[in-house]
């Protein structure tokens, strides 16, 4: 198939998102528009400067400059705003059903009221054609006890998440340091995931499965340092949430050309493409999709699989992924016409 047909076969396919900081996707006009509208002061003169300082070295440059973007946050309306915006560019780029990344420490921190963050962005997500759940995620940078805080502050809202994570700074802060609060979200019922693996070693990977019992992995990009790992990895099907642009921008792989996603996907690993923060990195989920058919050698076959992996690794009761599923075999069938 040509680049142009296959780039456009890919645009249009329908998607699962299952990596996405809500924060990572304000956008600097936005950014703008609230610290106006609520009045906070920005190290910033204009959106080309602020945009300019968008040049990351590894993951804490990056996450410098995304805690100070959330410091506009305030009030239930601006997280409904920026849900809203993501959300009408998720359903651009025919994303069926996404799963969204949450730091409430960002904002509680600050003074913002535990009951704005949830319900604003959950109000945006009941007001979406497009399918969302939210997954909130603790800052590994902070303490386990913190956490457990975090946790007590949002049971009163249960029914409006489905899961927990595990972001921020990943070297020095191993999942094994939050091993009891994980234990405690498991018993409430909640679905486990993890960064591991992106900036943090193979061994992060390991912990994050066995001590936090995660049921996908966040990046998880390192873990073909390890081959036993890898076999493991494939052999439970368990999924790597895989974010290219993110994974260039913050040096992970220094070129697209670089990236390892055509290998975790020949070595059978469930693996799922993600946006991240898509304000920081430049892109959506079709931008990050243009990058890696441009840079890898990825076929229609590929796509194909990738498109059913978001759907697969999804948390979604059975019914709602058949049915998914079914749309993903749909779309493809006039292209595979032998099958
Ligand atoms: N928070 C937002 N994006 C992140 C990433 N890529 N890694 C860790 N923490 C994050
Ligand atoms: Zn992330």
């Amino acid at each position: 198939m040509m680049n142009q047909q296959l780039r456009a076969v890919v645009r249009g396919m329908p998607k699962a998102e299952l990596h996405i900081h809500i924060e990572g996707s304000l956008e600097p006009e936005l950014i703008f528009a609230l610290a106006e509208r609520n009045g906070v002061a920005l190290a910033y003169e204009s959106v080309e400067q602020l945009r300019s300082a968008y040049a990351f070295t590894d993951l804490q440059s990056f996450l410098d400059i995304y805690y100070a973007g959330a410091s506009v946050l305030l009030k239930e309306q601006d997280f409904y705003d920026m849900t809203r915006a993501y959300l009408a560019r998720a359903e651009a780029d025919n994303v069926l059903h996404t799963e969204i990344f949450f730091d409430p420490q960002t904002h509680t921190a600050r003074g913002v009221a535990m009951a704005d963050v949830i319900n604003g962005i959950y109000r945006a997500c009941q007001d979406s054609p497009v399918s969302a759940t939210l997954i909130l995620c603790f800052l590994r940078h902070l303490s386990e006890e913190d956490a457990f805080a975090t946790l007590e502050q949002a049971l009163p809202y249960r029914d409006k998440f489905i899961g927990i994570g595990l972001d921020s700074s990943e070297v020095g802060n191993p999942p094994e340091k939050f091993s009891r609060v994980f234990a405690r979200c498991r018993e409430l019922g909640l679905h486990l995931v993890a960064h591991a693996g992106e900036e943090g070693p193979p061994a992060y990977i390991r912990t994050a499965l066995d001590d936090l019992k995660v049921e996908r992995i966040d990046h998880g990009v390192r873990c073909l340092e390890d081959a036993e790992l890898t076999a493991r990895l494939a052999r439970e099907q368990i999924a790597l949430t895989v974010c290219p642009l993110s994974n260039t921008k913050l040096r992970v792989f220094d070129q697209m050309h670089d990236h390892n996603l055509a290998e975790l996907l020949a070595a059978g690993l469930l693996v799922t493409v993600n946006s991240d923060d898509p304000a920081y990195f430049g892109g959506y989920m079709n931008d990050n999709y243009d990058a890696i058919f441009e840079a890898l050698p990825l076929e229609l076959d590929h796509a194909r699989q990738l498109s059913r992996n978001g759907f697969v690794a999804a948390f979604l009761p059975q019914a709602q992924k058949d049915a998914l599923l079914a749309r993903v075999d749909a779309y493809f069938a006039p292209h595979f016409p032998t099958n």
